[in-house]
């Protein structure tokens, strides 16, 4: 075991310098002594991976750390920590795995590498004695994960539920706001520059997912697949939807949702936009913001909500994990050995879409005729849905259309899919129908 004398300095290198990279190298300048202080050991940004070196001199980074070789640093023996924070699955994980293999620690906002290849990395780390931070990969500037391993440590968690992308979050938030449809609001979100490249991550509830896959690998010791998880974006709300909605007593978000039914050991888990009651304080994290509750069988519920993205919330995480990984280095904590998964997690299944039980919000738009109306309610009573609210407006289209909103009583996923389906295919039904879930809390 190493101890505090023999780490005087750490070395730390940066693989990437973009938004979050510059963020640390800012802050940790900014906030040296007090940081220095705490960890006592001198802490020293050694060398820069990036692949422009002069986009990174005009960004204030010394020309003489820079390099467009990040093998250089996973193979510097004279760097202990390594910050990944380039982004993407490869060379991402080659790199983090050689650092591994190297016995370095590293540090990263990575949640589509860790949400991927998690399971993987952790163990690799594992056996080279090295280890593996991860808090900036989750809600940016939330400390969830330390959060989730420390502070409610003692508690199984048979609900965490919240909003995790931002870009999705300031979208609907400005369609309730204005009364808009999505698609000029996106045109906004593109413009400020916070919809992710692939914007598929941001929109289609992906990003959301990969950090989902990644609270619920903390909270069950489980590792779930994608495919395994229900998975919907933003894409298909409009305005009539929140008009509704708010009628009723709800807010529209893009809900990730983690539920653990301890008596027949099952875990259900997605990303969806639902119908949340205005009572929960989730449905009133808006803009960019994220927010996070968790509940746990002896604290209740506990809520974060702060900053998901963005330069300095983000970096606040990664330095937050330098610290930790410089006691790691001097032989405290192990991040890694944690994820040992417990033994009760062992038989724990997926739920089935026919166990999950929930409420839903249809919207149809249909030909405005006689017999359509009751056409749409014959579909859902033999799917075993039955209908608990109804609203129908015209549309002011020449085409003679109505949209007809309702909601439902209690029912299987998979009968309300079913019903989605049988609707899609009738003649009078003009546009794919669309399904909200109602969010349930967990009693
Ligand atoms: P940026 O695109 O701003 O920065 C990426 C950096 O990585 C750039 O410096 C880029 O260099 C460098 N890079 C990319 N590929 C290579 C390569 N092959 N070799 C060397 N350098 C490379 O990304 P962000 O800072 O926004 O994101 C970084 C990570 O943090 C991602 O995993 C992201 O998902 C995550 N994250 C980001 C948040 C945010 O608010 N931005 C929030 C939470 C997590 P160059 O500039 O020269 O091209
Ligand atoms: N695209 C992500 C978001 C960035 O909008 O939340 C932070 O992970």
């Amino acid at each position: 075991m190493n101890n505090n004398k023999e780490f005087p300095t750490v070395n730390i290198g940066l693989i990437g310098c973009g938004v979050v990279g510059q963020g640390v190298w800012k802050n940790l300048d900014a906030y040296r002594e007090g940081l220095e202080k705490r960890v006592g050991s001198s802490l020293q940004i050694t060398r820069i991976a990036i692949r422009d070196i002069d986009k990174a001199v005009q960004a204030g980074i010394p020309k003489e750390l820079l390099t467009t070789k990040p093998e250089e640093i996973v193979d510097d023996a004279s760097i202990q920590i390594i910050c990944e924070l380039m982004g993407g699955i490869e060379p991402a994980l080659s790199l983090t795995k050689k650092a591994f293999q190297n016995g370095k620690i590293v540090v990263t906002a990575n949640k589509a590498l860790v949400c991927d290849h998690g399971s993987e990395l952790f163990e690799i780390a594992r056996q080279n004695d090295a280890d593996y931070f991860y808090e900036a990969s989750v809600a940016g500037g939330i400390p969830i994960i330390k959060t989730l391993h420390e502070g409610l440590v003692a508690n199984r968690f048979k609900q965490i539920f919240g909003i995790l992308n931002g870009t999705s979050n300031y979208i609907l938030t400005r369609m309730e706001r204005e009364g808009l449809d999505f698609q000029p609001i996106l045109e906004d979100a593109r413009k400020l520059g916070y919809v992710e490249y692939d914007e598929s991550l941001d929109l289609d509830g992906i990003d959301a997912a990969h950090k989902t896959v990644i609270l619920a690998f903390l909270a069950h010791g489980q590792w779930i697949q994608l495919s395994d998880m229900r998975i919907e974006g933003i894409r298909k709300l409009n305005k009539l939807d929140f008009e509704i909605a708010s009628n009723m007593g709800f807010k529209i978000k893009l809900i990730a949702e983690i539920t653990r039914d301890f008596r027949n050991n099952q875990l259900t888990a997605g990303v969806f936009p639902c119908l949340i009651s205005q009572k929960e304080k989730i449905a009133h994290v808006d803009e960019v913001f994220n927010g996070i509750s968790v509940s746990g069988d002896i604290a209740g519920e506990t809520v974060m909500i702060g900053r998901g993205a963005g330069q300095n919330p983000t970096s606040s995480s990664v330095i937050s994990d330098i610290c930790d990984a410089v006691q790691a280095l001097k032989g405290g904590p192990k991040l890694t050995e944690i994820f040992t998964p417990c033994e009760e997690s062992a038989d724990l299944k997926i739920s089935s879409l026919d166990k999950i039980i929930g409420k839903f919000y249809f919207r149809i738009k249909a030909t405005d005729a006689p017999g359509v109306l009751a056409k749409i309610a014959e579909v859902l009573a033999n799917n075993e849905v039955s209908i608990a609210t109804l609203n129908q407006k015209e549309s002011n289209d020449k085409n003679g259309t109505a949209s007809i909103m309702l909601t439902t009583h209690k029912a299987t996923e998979q009968n309300a899919l079913d019903t989605v389906k049988k609707l899609a295919s009738l003649e009078f039904v003009v546009e794919e129908p669309v399904m909200i879930r109602i969010f349930n809390r967990v009693k």
